[in-house]
């Protein structure tokens, strides 16, 4: 119950955050260290979406932390607003706090990738994101005719030319946001107003894992595990209320 309080709390910060997104105050310092806010806001008025995650789960923190101190630097795909207003509807009502911090980590490389180095890569890449069970969610890149499709195995799109292209940091626009397939697993489930989504078929997974492990208490200390399954209906039904709210 306490967790659900809690979620609460998070998830309405995020959405009164992202009702917002107009009111966003320009980045400070030009000349400092390389900011990943700085980079998306100088981009134009398309990542507002994109920006408010980053800052609501501290993901942006994180990158601007790791690409200072890394020496491998990183590499940032920028879903535009249009990408995230195209999402099938709900879908990010469907997400638990939890489920949200993984889908933008999913959007960052630990590495700096060229769009040469893209092109070339070999597959499935790491990214930042990791499973409540330590599973890691990989992209995959293809390469051809100086074109470059990423796909995360629900969702394929192209990686348009970079915003930023200098190490250690390099950003790309994507037209599509990239919904892990485990994500998309809990789809049918989750669209029923109980939220059953903890009876999805394993089969639908993308080896069958993640979908057992979602059902099963997690033995981490936050139970991010068990969030995910077994509050998916309460946090879906909060976020519809604020939604609703919002709109
Ligand atoms: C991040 O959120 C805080 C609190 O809402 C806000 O003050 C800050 O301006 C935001 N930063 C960016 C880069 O959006
Ligand atoms: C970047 O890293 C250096 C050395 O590790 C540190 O002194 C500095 O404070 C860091 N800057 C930022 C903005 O994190
Ligand atoms: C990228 O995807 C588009 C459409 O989805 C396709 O036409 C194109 O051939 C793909 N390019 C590569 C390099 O896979
Ligand atoms: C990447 O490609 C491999 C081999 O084709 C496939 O097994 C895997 O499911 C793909 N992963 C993603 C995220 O698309």
């Amino acid at each position: 119950m306490a967790k659900g309080a809690v979620s609460l709390i998070v998830l309405s910060v995020l959405l009164v955050g992202l009702g917002d997104v107009e009111g966003q105050a320009p980045a400070p310092s030009p000349g400092g260290p390389v900011d990943i806010f700085a980079v998306l806001e100088k981009a134009g008025g398309n990542y507002g979406i994109f920006i408010k995650f980053l800052n609501t789960t501290q993901v942006g923190n994180q990158v601007n932390i790791q690409v200072n101190s890394s020496t491998d630097g990183m590499t940032v795909f920028a879903p535009t607003d249009n990408a995230f207003n195209n999402l099938p509807s709900g879908t990010l009502n469907k997400l638990s706090d939890q489920q949200k911090i993984l889908l933008i980590q999913y959007h960052v490389l630990p590495k700096f990738y060229s769009f040469e180095d893209l092109q070339t890569v070999s597959n499935p890449v790491r990214t930042q994101a990791n499973g409540p069970d330590g599973q890691t969610f990989g992209l995959n890149f293809t390469g051809q005719n100086n074109q470059v499709n990423v796909s995360s195995g629900a969702v394929e799109t192209q990686v348009y030319n970079p915003l930023r292209k200098d190490p250690p940091l390099a950003v790309y626009q994507l037209d599509k946001v990239l919904l892990p397939l485990e994500f998309t697993a809990d789809h049918p489930a989750a669209k029923a107003p109980t939220g059953s989504a903890s009876s999805t078929p394993a089969g639908k997974s993308n080896d069958g894992k993640n979908a057992t492990a979602a059902k099963e208490p997690s033995p981490a200390p936050n139970g991010a595990g068990k969030m995910m399954s077994l509050e998916l209906g309460l946090v879906s039904g909060i976020l519809m209320f604020c939604m609703g709210l919002l709109s």
